[in-house]
């Protein structure tokens, strides 16, 4: 494992919250900065891959890295889907909101006009689109954001989108998770022991998840 260990792959990875527009001025948004996605960029880029950002930020883009700026769950999806066609590891690492606003109102709803009635759709999921539409030998990675039942939850995310990882984030522990510097996660993969990673800064965290993803290319 090591700097040239991704010479010409190219890797997908997304980052950051979509923001679901209410009205022309208001979403609905996640705490996602986009700083995990954009450490697992920069660390596939030391490596050798050639890297795509799909990104709701504005953090400077590491250099090399094309960056694809989307907004919405919606745009998301269609810039995923489009990337997937010709990269060979396809990355989640943003929060897609799972309900959007069935329809947004045009222009700005009016305080006077009283509390609005929001009404939600769900969102696609573009994991599971991906992980049905996965081409042979590419390598697919999710990212579980949990506050619950950690390991079960990241486990059945892993199993229902035909993952090849899953990277379990306990996002209620201290300094962990949704915009802080550092994360802790646990690696979970179809056939191999859970490997944890403990408090540690998001590219160190980048890089275990690097790591896995080399392994399992070679081991296949
Ligand atoms: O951006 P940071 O501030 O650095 O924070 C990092 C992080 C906490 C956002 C990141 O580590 C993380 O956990 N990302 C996944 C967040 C999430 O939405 O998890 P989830 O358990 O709701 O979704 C599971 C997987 O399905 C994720 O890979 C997600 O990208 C994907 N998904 C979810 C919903 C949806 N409609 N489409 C999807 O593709």
């Amino acid at each position: 494992l090591g700097p040239n260990d991704l010479d010409g792959v190219r890797l997908v990875v997304s980052a950051g919250g979509t923001r679901e527009p209410i009205d022309s001025v208001r979403v609905i948004a996640n705490r996602s900065s986009g700083k995990q996605g954009y450490a697992v960029a920069a660390e596939a880029l030391a490596r050798g891959a050639s890297v795509t950002i799909v990104s709701t930020v504005s953090l400077p883009t590491p250099p090399g890295a094309v960056v694809v700026p989307v907004e919405t769950a919606a745009e998301m999806h269609a810039a995923m889907n489009a990337a997937a066609d010709d990269h060979d590891v396809v990355v989640m690492a943003a929060a897609v909101a799972d309900f959007r606003p069935a329809s947004a109102a045009t222009g700005k709803i009016k305080k006077r006009d009283g509390v609005p009635e929001i009404v939600l759709e769900p969102t696609p999921d573009i994991l599971a689109g991906l992980g049905e539409n996965k081409r042979a030998g590419q390598v697919l990675v999710g990212f579980a954001a949990e506050t619950d039942d950690l390991i079960a939850n990241a486990t059945s995310k892993l199993e229902k989108k035909r993952l090849d990882l899953i990277v379990a984030n306990d996002v209620g522990a201290p300094e962990v998770g949704f915009a802080h510097d550092t994360n802790a996660v646990t690696l979970l993969r179809p056939d191999a022991k859970p490997v944890e990673i403990d408090l540690a800064a998001k590219r160190d965290v980048a890089r275990a998840v690097i790591d896995t993803i080399v392994d399992i290319r070679r081991t296949r």
